[in-house]
């Protein structure tokens, strides 16, 4: 019989010659997923038998990842501000460095709850994870949450009603702001985040075979210089957000200084920029003027 331990050494050494960099740790997730155990409860156990059944199961599991599948997809869930969440090849895996995003929102919970019903908008919600953990964190709040995807709504849907605060979001389907205008929202919005597209086109075929074959497209392409969503958001900006709203986006790697004058240039002042774990200006956030121009509102 084959044990725990022969079996993170097997998938181990099939994802290091797949060239995964993080092939051991990998293969304990992996391993620890198709057992349904922890990663810390098999260290306990490394030499105790695995049945027949869950082994040719795991083996199935190992191949696909080898192949490059995505281990998120694979387990089917992933970890975002200490909450799971269910994902699929339809929406973004929730990425560490958004949570940033999320600790920049929460900066101003404060803020939001002297407001009498605090509204907050993310628009591309994908698997809904921000919008789900502002609705946890700051349980006053009005949320609604769009995206351009009808099979990424679904998913956001399912993983608020799994969070209990399906009564607390509206999710949309549209075109950035347009749903949010059909809700009569225009110039009420005291804050909005955002993890638009934002990969340049010609980068997208350069990514790992995760991303690149397996993660949706349209979460990915941010236009030929990857700065398409920031100028559309950026531009109505204004007529969004509520006098003195917050405007909250996370950034690829090295577009601050494009988007910072996109921002200046709509009337939005630069309030903070949050650097992530490796030291990248990752979170920008703006604040609208106390009486904006909202001509078009
Ligand atoms: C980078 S993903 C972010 C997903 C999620 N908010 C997160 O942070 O993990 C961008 C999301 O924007 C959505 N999207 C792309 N174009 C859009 C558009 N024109 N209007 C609304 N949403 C759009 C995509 O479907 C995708 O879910």
């Amino acid at each position: 019989m084959t044990t725990v331990k022969a079996l993170i050494e097997m998938a181990t050494a099939q994802f290091q010659a797949a060239g995964i960099p993080s092939a051991r740790w990998d293969a304990e997730l992996l391993v620890a997923h198709g057992l349904h155990e922890t990663r810390l409860a098999l260290y306990a156990r490394p030499d105790s038998g695995v049945n027949e059944k869950d082994e040719t199961a795991l083996k199935e599991l190992v191949l696909r990842r080898a192949r490059r599948e995505p281990l998120q997809h694979l387990i089917g869930a992933w970890e975002f501000w200490g909450r799971s969440f269910k994902v699929n090849s339809d929406v973004l895996i929730p990425r560490p460095e958004t949570e940033f995003l999320i600790e920049s929102a929460l900066a101003f919970r404060g803020l939001l709850k002297e407001q009498e019903a605090p509204t907050a908008v993310d628009i591309g919600t994908g698997s809904g994870c921000l919008a789900i953990t502002l609705a946890k964190e700051i349980p006053e709040a009005r949320i609604y949450a769009s995206d351009l995807s009808s099979e990424a709504l679904s998913m956001a849907e399912e993983n608020a009603k799994m969070h209990g605060v399906s009564d607390r979001i509206r999710f949309l389907k549209g075109d950035l702001y347009e749903p949010i205008k059909q809700q009569g929202l225009a110039g009420r919005v005291n804050l909005l985040v955002s993890n638009p597209p934002y990969i340049p086109g010609a980068v997208l075929m350069e990514l790992e075979p995760e991303v690149r074959d397996h993660e949706p497209r349209i979460a990915l392409d941010g236009g030929l210089d990857g700065l398409l969503f920031y100028r559309r958001l950026l531009a109505e900006a204004q007529t969004v957000l509520a006098p003195e709203g917050m405007m909250i986006l996370e950034l690829g790697q090295g577009q601050t200084a494009d988007v910072i004058p996109l921002a200046v240039r709509s009337g939005l002042t630069v309030h903070h920029i949050l650097r992530d774990y490796a030291g990248i200006p990752r979170v920008l956030t703006l604040v609208s003027s106390a009486q904006a121009h909202r001509s078009n509102v």
